[in-house]
């Protein structure tokens, strides 16, 4: 009988963990599109993997709730902060612990370079990768006093290496994970419509140009 070669299990690389998104993706579609308000906005299949702009109804987003939808195969976050959310961002209790508090990164649009890293205070909207080694970090808005972190407001956390950030998508010193969550394009086109893909009039932000996609 052989002696087994050595059982060592090398380090997930990025682009393993980014194919694993790829993957989640898809279930993560599945889930997005079995929501109505989404399904009935959203262009085809073919139109989403060109990189199209896609709408989506924020009407129906209650306060505090996520949705997440897939634009160029990547999850989209959108969330609807509640006032007791936003001011926790602006705490500096939780500013002092946060990596990059002012976005100096290049992680964002012009447009979403301030506190709440968006256009409207209220609303989030962010791309879902870890900007570790690219899993999916969770929305826990409200967690447990001390898990799956001691002390931490909550935000987003990342399962595979521990990585948390806000709910601006700023992430915390101390962590794997080195730069915020990237802001992709987006406009509204009026008060309950949301475009991903879209800079407002005047701004020309590439997704693409993020440190750390
Ligand atoms: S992928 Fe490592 S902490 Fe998110």
């Amino acid at each position: 009988m052989s002696s087994h070669a050595s059982t060592s299990i090398p380090e997930p690389t990025r682009r393993d963990m980014l194919s694993l998104v790829a993957i989640s993706g898809a279930v993560i579609g599945a889930a997005a599109i079995a929501w109505p308000l989404i399904d009935s906005m959203n262009p085809s299949a073919d139109v989403i993997a060109a990189g199209a702009p896609i709408d989506i109804d924020l009407s129906k987003l209650a306060l505090g709730q996520q949705i997440v939808v897939l634009w160029r195969g990547a999850p989209m976050l959108i969330v609807n902060r509640t006032p007791a959310a936003l001011k926790t961002l602006q705490d500096p209790s939780l500013v002092s612990r946060l990596s990059d508090p002012k976005s100096d990164v290049h992680q964002q649009p012009p447009y979403a370079n301030n506190w709440h890293r968006s256009v409207k205070p209220e609303f989030a909207v962010l791309v879902g990768i870890c900007t570790h080694l690219g899993c999916l970090p969770g929305y826990l808005p409200n967690p447990d006093p001390t898990t799956p972190a001691p002390n931490w407001p909550g935000g987003y956390f990342c399962p595979c290496h521990g990585s948390k950030y806000d709910l601006a998508g700023r992430v915390y010193s101390g962590v794997p994970a080195p730069y915020n969550l990237p802001v992709p394009p987006y406009r509204f086109m009026n008060d309950k419509t949301l475009r991903i893909g879209e800079n407002p009039s005047g701004a020309t932000f590439e997704l693409s140009s993020v440190v750390q996609m």
